[in-house]
């Protein structure tokens, strides 16, 4: 299972890189807005700082809505770093334009995935991640774990290669589930990482062999 930081902030980004157990990074345009990037240049020079912390891939996603757009951003992207991935939204647009990336070497992202039926076209189109959104699903009355456990089974049935990334991760067992599931990446916050470290037994044996070793070493 792959760990990816579902951020575009270099502090956290590093913070989970010197952790030594990141694979990647994924962003997203409301991501990227919430550290105050903005204009063409600088989020361009923000994806390719990204890269140069972490060793994994990184999804950087595509604006236009257009075939002709995305083909063009997502090679602009693309070209920036042999790590960008190029995130591309299930339309039909989207899939047309992850067929042209996966012809031609370039990996995707497919993203806004809340359906089996999304993923087996992400899939069929070549994409090398789909990313179904599951706290998204959840605040719907939905299962979103359900739905990456449907997926995994489908791809591994028909021999797809397409990795299911479990994005839209809220808390630690939201990672617990998708591990169960067999994901093979999710994309998750810094505190839903750190937050598996927490156990109040972890704290108290801890506390207690410092305790001990003081008792005898002063
Ligand atoms: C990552 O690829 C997604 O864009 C992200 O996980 C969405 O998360 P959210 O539902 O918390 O915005």
């Amino acid at each position: 299972m792959k760990f990816f930081i579902d951020t575009a902030n270099l502090a956290q980004i590093k913070e989970a890189q010197a952790l030594g157990v990141l694979d990647g990074v994924t962003t997203n345009p409301s991501l990227m807005a919430k550290e105050g990037i903005k204009g063409e240049a600088n989020i361009k020079k923000h994806y390719v700082d990204i890269c140069n912390i972490v060793d994994g891939d990184v999804s950087a996603e595509v604006i236009s809505t257009d075939y002709e757009g995305m083909i063009r951003e997502g090679k602009e992207l693309a070209a920036l770093h042999p790590q960008i991935v190029v995130k591309v939204p299930i339309i039909k647009e989207g899939i047309k334009a992850i067929k042209y990336f996966s012809d031609n070497g370039i990996r995707t992202n497919c993203t806004l995935v809340f359906s089996q039926g999304q993923a087996l076209l992400a899939a069929k189109a070549g994409a090398t991640y789909v990313s179904p959104f599951i706290g998204r699903l959840d605040d719907n009355s939905t299962d979103g774990v359900e739905l990456i456990g449907k997926i995994v089974d489908m791809y591994h049935f028909y021999g797809f290669e397409t990795q299911v990334l479990a994005a839209s991760i809220r808390h630690t067992m939201h990672i617990i589930r998708c591990v169960e599931m067999g994901a093979d990446v999710a994309t998750c916050p810094l505190d839903a990482i750190l937050g598996l470290l927490n156990h109040p037994l972890t704290d108290i044996g801890l506390a207690k062999f410092l305790a001990d070793y003081k008792k005898v070493n002063g």
